[in-house]
């Protein structure tokens, strides 16, 4: 009878398809600490952390998100040890080659946010590449965020538009001017930014952007995170009342 009750009301939580946020952003984190509970390598929770990607990605396009923008590495990552940083691109690489090989069928666009002309020439090419596709749908737009820092994209546009006022081409730098620069150009703020994993920081994610962002934070894994998670974090975002600082 319990289990009866219980069922229904999972029933009854579903999401509004009509107030759905238009832009989701995703802290993906968890994924060294799903792989310690299993005495795996941190790149196993990597590797599921990718895995978990690819189905929230797919079930955003499905049910009618927008953009969705994920952090997948951080200027600050660097930090961690070498075979962990290569195990990490290993993974882009070869998320990037089948991205590829679907895109046609699933009419995603994919963009990448940050300086990524650091990372290897294989991993280059393959952006490129993906990036050359894109321009020709406009299904879902996914944006990966790779070597991205919210504060070094500021930085970048602040300088962008330095040298543009030096050359006499632009006049007071405005919140519009700033925002055109950033590597969100054009994206819409973020109306819900997710942090699974149990942390209650944005870590340099999207500094600008989230000003009016809903936060919402789940101690799920990364890795464990189900697209019914979503829908959870959605309703919850649906329930929220957004007044922008008026009343
Ligand atoms: C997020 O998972 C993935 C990246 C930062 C690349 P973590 O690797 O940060 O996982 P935890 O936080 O150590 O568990
Ligand atoms: C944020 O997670 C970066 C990504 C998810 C790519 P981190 O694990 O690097 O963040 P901190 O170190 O816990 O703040
Ligand atoms: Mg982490």
């Amino acid at each position: 009878m319990l289990q009866f009750r219980r069922k229904k009301a999972e029933k009854a939580r579903e999401i509004d398809t009509q107030n759905l946020p238009r832009h989701i952003g995703i802290i993906m984190d968890g994924n060294g600490r799903w792989a310690q509970q299993r005495s795996l390598p941190r790149s196993a929770g990597h590797a599921q952390g990718a895995e978990t990607f690819r189905t929230i990605a797919n079930y955003c396009k499905d049910i009618g998100i927008e953009y969705l923008t994920v952090y997948a590495f951080s200027t600050e990552n660097w930090k961690r040890p070498k075979d962990e940083v290569d195990a990490i691109m290993g993974l882009l690489e070869k998320y990037l080659y089948e991205a590829i090989e679907r895109m046609e069928r699933d009419r995603v666009k994919m963009k990448f946010f940050g300086d990524v002309s650091v990372l290897s020439p294989k991993l280059l090419a393959l952006i490129e590449r993906t990036s050359e596709i894109s321009t020709h749908y406009s299904g879902c737009q996914v944006n990966i965020c790779l070597n991205y820092g919210g504060r070094d994209e500021i930085l970048r546009a602040a300088q962008s538009y330095a040298e543009e006022y030096a050359r006499g081409e632009v006049g007071e730098l405005s919140e519009q001017a700033l925002s055109d620069r950033l590597f969100s150009a054009g994206v819409p703020d973020p109306d819900l930014i997710l942090r699974p994993g149990g942390e209650k920081r944005l870590s340099n994610f999207l500094m600008w952007q989230s000003a009016y962002s809903e936060l919402y934070f789940s101690d799920i894994l990364w890795p464990d995170f189900k697209t019914s998670d979503l829908d959870e974090a959605i309703i919850w975002y649906q329930a929220r009342s957004r007044r922008y600082g008026g009343i």
